[in-house]
């Protein structure tokens, strides 16, 4: 897989920086850490919608250090069979202790002991996890990062103090995030003088950057095939991305109204306030009504 670094990741500094400060120098300079006494404390969870940059930015992480980084698809350590699932999860915490300093990436991390499987079995896998967390502290050469698009599925447990403690908001792109993401997915291919970043950002309130990536894709078929064809080539031009634009829906709305939905049903608000922050926000710019 190509290397990805934060280059790649549009926007989203904020989140860069606690990355950087959480993860990445206590690898890179543990002696000033040390010389501070700058306990680390490097458990991040992201939350957000489907398709706004948490799995790259976990794979950019990885790029952006030299250490050892498991990228693991929580659900596939889960076993049917009595006994396996608590093993796997020994099994990955072993090999990173004994390949740091390295990086363990729990993507879709809601599988492991959501509140909605009540069984005694989902109960034993979340508390193996918890006892494999827990045993890190302190330890300044493993660093833990986990990912979900449904943060109401996680159990309370795994955001205790002392085990997933950080949990940042992956929001939507704003209009300046937008541009951004358009500049990255447009880099490299052959672009038409006439392309209008800010009007394109304009044009896709409410899409992800999974959205915008298609649209770029999109936009490059319409000369791709003219010149499969034998027509002479062109550049992508700003009617090939305005068409893709209108090509597809903005994907996040539905996650934003089910997020609000679930968190409330759940009473969980107390653990995601940027969240309900952005809620507000929509609200007070009227560009969306009734999240808060
Ligand atoms: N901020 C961004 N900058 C550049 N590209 C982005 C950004 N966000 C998303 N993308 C594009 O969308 C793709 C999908 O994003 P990603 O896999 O990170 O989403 P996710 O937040 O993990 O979603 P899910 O919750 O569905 O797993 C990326 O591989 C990238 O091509
Ligand atoms: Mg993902």
């Amino acid at each position: 897989m190509k290397r990805v670094t934060f280059d790649d990741v549009g926007d989203l500094e904020r989140i860069k920086r606690e990355i950087m400060l959480s993860i990445i120098y206590p690898l890179k300079r543990p002696d000033l850490y040390e010389l501070y006494k700058k306990g680390i404390k490097s458990s991040i969870l992201l939350y957000g919608p489907p398709g706004c940059g948490k799995t790259l930015l976990a794979r950019a992480t990885a790029g952006e250090v030299r250490a050892k980084f498991y990228n693991i698809k929580t659900a596939d350590l889960l076993s049917k069979w009595y006994g396996e699932t608590d093993k796997n999860i020994q099994f990955v915490f072993e090999e990173a202790r004994k390949n740091a300093p390295s990086i363990l990436f729990f993507d879709e991390i809601d599988s492991i002991g959501s509140p909605k499987n009540g069984e005694h079995h989902e109960r034993r896998i979340l508390n193996a996890f918890l006892t494999e967390l827990d045993g890190f502290e302190d330890r300044g050469d493993i660093m833990i990062l986990a990912a979900t698009n449904s943060p109401w599925n996680i159990d309370p447990a795994l955001m205790r103090p002392g085990r997933f403690d950080k949990l940042l908001f992956v929001p939507p792109p704003d209009f300046k995030a937008r541009i951004e993401i358009f500049k990255i997915h447009l880099r490299g291919r052959p672009v038409a003088s006439d392309v209008d970043l800010e009007e394109l950002a304009k044009l896709t309130e409410g899409y992800s950057g999974a959205d915008i990536r298609e649209i770029c894709n999109d936009a490059a078929t319409f000369p791709l095939e003219e010149a499969l064809q034998g027509k002479p080539l062109r550049e992508i031009c700003m009617e090939d991305l305005i068409k893709a634009i209108k090509g597809r829906r903005p994907s996040l709305s539905y996650w934003l109204r089910l997020a609000k939905l679930k968190i409330v049903e759940r009473k969980m608000e107390e653990f995601f306030p940027e969240l309900f922050e952005y809620f507000k926000e929509l609200v007070a710019e009227e560009k969306i009504s009734g999240y808060a």
